[in-house]
């Protein structure tokens, strides 16, 4: 698509983390935003640190808009459509998470995460696919996650909710290749937002500790790749990993996963050693046992830093 400077960009979950580093990213670089997420008051907070901090582009048109009710979701094309002309760029980012076992995740949990995670980037595409038809070109650009690439114990939910979207997205691909609409996959890592503050925590499982990428770095390498035209980012040592460890070394993956189910349980004995740790540094002793995975020396900061190591 080559230079996002001009270009009319619509960001869904554009008021926190990766979706506010993604506006201002995209600011910086001269584009026309439409930011959406639910809650106003924090959109009018990143509308005007925009304004502060790039005082000569153009301010961003902001529209509250829950991505899982469709009405809504029209209301907000037909609104790009009269304001701009039309979009060029999506970017699905809206995401919620649900974190613990699947034993105790209800059948609502799932309603709710694939009605935001899943659905609300059908809704957004199903909107802005005849504009971007009629325009005879557009790019959409869907935030997954690493979680997408393979079950993370803990993130059932989550990585069905993810999984699903990435291969909508790859039919999706496939059926506009003839058209001059791409599409994008974007995988990131841990990523430090307000993300974990929102999910719901259902119980049975710890988060592994960081470190966890700056949501402006994530920002600038998506915005990189957008420019550049790739069609998939996998962000993250513990990504690229997994990306290569599914199809090349399947059991190795199954093994480190099954390692990770046991270091992450929530059990009364890893919260106070965890606890306990001082340092509970990724890269400290106690975290730094690569165990099976020692040969594959690229990988073992990012199995030890996931928590993927020996107990
Ligand atoms: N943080 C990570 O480690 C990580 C890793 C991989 C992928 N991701 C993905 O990256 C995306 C952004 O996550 P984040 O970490 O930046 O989380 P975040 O800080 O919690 O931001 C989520 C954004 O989505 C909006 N949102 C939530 N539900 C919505 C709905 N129904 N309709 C419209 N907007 C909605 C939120 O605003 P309102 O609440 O006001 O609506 C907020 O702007 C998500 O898709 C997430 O799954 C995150």
């Amino acid at each position: 698509m080559g230079k996002i400077e001009g270009k009319r960009v619509l960001i869904t979950g554009a008021s926190s983390g990766i979706g506010k580093a993604l506006a201002l990213e995209c600011a910086a670089k001269g584009a026309v935003l439409v930011l959406t997420a639910r809650t106003k008051a924090r959109l009018i907070e990143t509308r005007d640190e925009i304004r502060a901090v790039f005082p000569y582009t153009t301010a961003p048109l902001i529209f509250p808009c829950d991505v899982a009710n469709k009405l809504d979701v029209h209301h907000l094309i037909k609104s790009c459509e009269k304001k701009l002309g039309g979009i060029d760029v999506l970017i699905n980012n809206a995401g919620i998470g649900v974190y613990g076992s699947i034993e105790r995740t209800v059948p609502e949990d799932y309603s709710s995460i694939m009605s935001v995670n899943f659905l609300g980037a059908v809704h957004c595409i199903l909107g802005i696919l005849p504009v971007m038809q009629k325009a005879g070109e557009g790019l959409i650009v869907n935030i997954s996650s690493v979680a997408a690439l393979y079950g993370i114990p803990y993130l059932g939910a989550y990585s069905a909710s993810k999984a699903a979207l990435s291969a909508f997205c790859q039919s999706l691909r496939a059926e506009l290749a003839l058209a001059k609409i791409r599409v994008m996959l974007v995988y990131p890592g841990y990523t430090q937002t307000d993300f974990f503050d929102n999910e719901k925590k259902v119980g049975g499982g710890l988060r592994p500790p960081g470190p966890y990428a700056s949501p402006r770095r994530v920002a600038r390498a998506i915005v990189q790749t957008i420019q550049k035209d790739t069609r998939d980012l996998v962000l993250s040592l513990e990504g690229k990993a997994l990306h290569f460890g599914r199809s090349l070394l399947p059991g190795l993956v199954q093994r480190a996963m099954l390692r990770l189910t046991k270091k992450l349980k929530e059990t009364k004995r890893v919260e106070n050693e965890q606890t306990k740790t001082k340092n509970n540094s990724p890269f400290s002793k106690s975290w730094r046992k690569p165990g099976l995975l020692r040969p594959f020396s690229s990988a073992s900061a990012f199995w030890s830093s996931s928590g993927w190591s020996d107990s």
